[in-house]
């Protein structure tokens, strides 16, 4: 429950006790504040059910609401509108309930076990823009269910399995031939081999494999081969392997964390593929598996199937697996280890067609439950301004490394904050270009593309994440400034300004639930700005700290925390971190 839950409840029984019963009635917030600050529009929908004239309903209404102390200024427009306000005295008592515990204004849900797939980095390459919109995304929505009281775990599923680390090994066996993984009479430990390579050799190593495997038939085919060793578990190759997975996943753990973006779960692909064997016993056992030029596909076409739907491929002609195959195994994993009630693949939009078929052949099989959602919530992409998606000045595919230093020159530009040294100016600069970043990419539905515009990301004016750290310091600065002085009560509201800011509050509750329902951020987004904005406008037109009215004061410095503390939540929703000064 929550306050504006309760008071709609209450609502609805007045309506009720007036005569007239609603299946589902909510509050609307006005569109016309000069009118109310609320709407009640059921009085046109009541009147096709109880065959009466809406008008009169309404005055029934009207009349059962005017009993209540809470509201004022209840008025009827046109056919049947109502509107209604709330008393300052109840907003005063509303907002002092927020004060005490901010858990007032969220509608905690029915606990339900939620796998949230948002990684996807793949080992030995650098990430790239497209995970950092995984990355964003899926932390932000898993903060959002958590906080509405699911229980949801986030899985990294690594790319670890396949061919890219089959020609990665093999260019590292054409640069170091004689390291003992490559000799089949070694019979030390492998685990106190010492590897000449660090991470950026590695990032370094693959798209050179892959462009030379793309020359060169030779190079191609024993890439394969030790992809099948890797897989086989083939002494030397899987230990090496095993070391090139240790020094990517520490760079990719340190990347993510540089994000604030945690996982519960850190399996890979191959731990997934562990699995495959019960896989396909399944599968083999239903029957579903079908041959085809020397692969076993799925075929997952229905017949009302508006665009083709090609056969998911289970195991390609020379023996190894697809990327879908992957997908399935880690279904199965999951409902043996954790038997969730949704799992969410935050992914790019353009991976959809894979999506719909392993989710097909998921329920072909029957793997979970029916009633088990699977969900792909996928993404546009970052652009740059020529429209396309967003490349390096030479061309090529942008690193999220990269990427994140480009904002970060920016920044640092924009801290002029002269008691900041240098090494804590490099600091915070970091955090708000994270900020300016995560901001930047959470603001827009996460359905459409955007364009990458670094300056106007870290501009400390307007709908930008360093705009929003800079108030949400300021504010806490001023809590610190008065902190000799009460901060205990709100007593009073002295203009519409402040009124705005408390609806608004309000309103977070169904801000919360809209985000969680579309699993999209850009309502949170627009949110934090139109609350802080509002708060400005507060902020430069009183002065809070010389007011000689000490209720007054008192009660601005309670709206100032409950503002501070509605953006902190937010802020900490969206994994955006509040640097102590900048
Ligand atoms: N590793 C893949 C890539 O970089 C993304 C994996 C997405 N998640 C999934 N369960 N398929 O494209």
């Amino acid at each position: 429950m929550s306050l504006i839950k309760d008071l709609t409840l209450d609502i609805k029984n007045i309506i009720k006790e007036s005569g007239y019963e609603l299946d589902n009635f909510t509050l609307q917030p006005s569109g016309r504040r000069d009118l109310g600050q609320f709407q009640i529009n059921d009085a046109m929908s009541l009147a096709k059910t109880y065959h009466k004239n809406p008008r009169e309903i309404a005055e029934d209404i009207v009349k059962g609401l005017e009993q209540d102390k809470r509201f004022t200024n209840i008025n009827i427009a046109g056919p049947g509108f109502i509107n209604i306000t709330l008393t300052n005295d109840y907003l005063v008592e509303l907002m002092n309930k927020v004060n005490e515990d901010i858990n007032v204004l969220i509608d905690k849900k029915e606990k339900k076990k939620v796998i949230i797939d948002y990684g996807g980095a793949n080992v030995a390459k650098a990430l790239h823009v497209g995970h950092l919109r995984s990355a964003n995304i899926g932390e932000a929505i898993k903060r959002l269910a958590l906080l509405l009281g699911y229980d949801a775990l986030g899985d990294a599923h690594l790319g670890d399995y396949g061919r890219p680390l089959g020609f990665v090994i093999k260019e590292i066996k054409e640069m170091y031939p004689d390291l003992p993984y490559f000799d089949e009479n070694y019979e030390g430990d492998y685990s106190e081999v010492e590897l000449p390579i660090t991470n950026e050799d590695l990032e370094r190593i693959y798209p050179l494999a892959s462009s030379k495997a793309k020359e060169d038939e030779d190079y191609l085919e024993e890439g394969r081969i030790i992809t099948v060793k890797i897989q086989q578990h083939e002494r030397g190759y899987y230990d090496l392997w095993k070391k090139i997975v240790e020094i990517s996943k520490a760079d990719i753990k340190a990347t993510y964390n540089d994000l604030n973006v945690n996982f519960e779960i850190w399996n890979g692909e191959s731990d997934e593929m562990e699995y495959f064997d019960e896989l396909n016993r399944i599968y083999q056992e239903k029957g579903i598996l079908k041959d085809s030029e020397g692969a076993k596909i799925i075929e997952v076409a229905n017949e009302d199937d508006k665009a083709p739907m090609p056969p998911l491929l289970f195991i390609k002609s020379n023996g190894s697996a697809s990327y879908e195959t992957t997908d399935l195994a880690t279904i199965l994993e999951r409902k043996i280890n954790h038997d969730p009630q949704e799992i969410w693949y935050v992914v790019d939009g353009r991976q959809a067609l894979h999506f719909d078929q392993i989710f097909r052949a998921t329920r072909k099989a029957k793997l979970v439950e029916d009633d088990v959602v699977l969900e792909h919530i996928g993404f546009g992409t970052m652009n740059g301004k020529d429209g396309k998606p967003f490349k390096t000045r030479d061309g090529g595919v942008m690193n999220l490394k990269q990427l994140i230093d480009l904002v970060y020159e920016e920044t640092y530009k924009k801290i002029s904050n002269e008691s900041i040294k240098e090494e804590e100016k490099k600091v915070i600069a970091k955090k708000v270009a994270i900020a300016a970043l995560k901001y930047a990419d959470l603001l827009p539905y996460r359905g459409t593309d955007y364009i990458f515009e670094v300056e106007k990301f870290s501009d400390l004016e307007g709908k930008t994440g360093p705009y929003l750290l800079y108030s949400t310091i300021r504010m806490k600065s001023l809590l610190n400034k008065a902190s000799e002085l009460k901060q205990d009560k709100m007593y009073k509201i002295n203009s519409l300004t402040e009124e705005d800011i408390i609806l608004n509050i309000l309103n977070l509750t169904s801000v919360l639930d809209k985000s969680l329902e579309a699993k999209a951020l850009n309502d949170i987004a627009d949110y934090l700005y139109k609350i802080t904005s509002l708060y400005n406008k507060f902020y430069a037109e009183n002065k809070v700290l010389t007011e000689g009215d000490e209720q007054l004061q008192e009660s601005w410095l309670v709206l100032t925390k409950i503002v501070h503390k509605v953006n902190s939540l937010l802020l900490d929703v969206l994994a955006i971190d509040i640097p102590e000064k900048m």
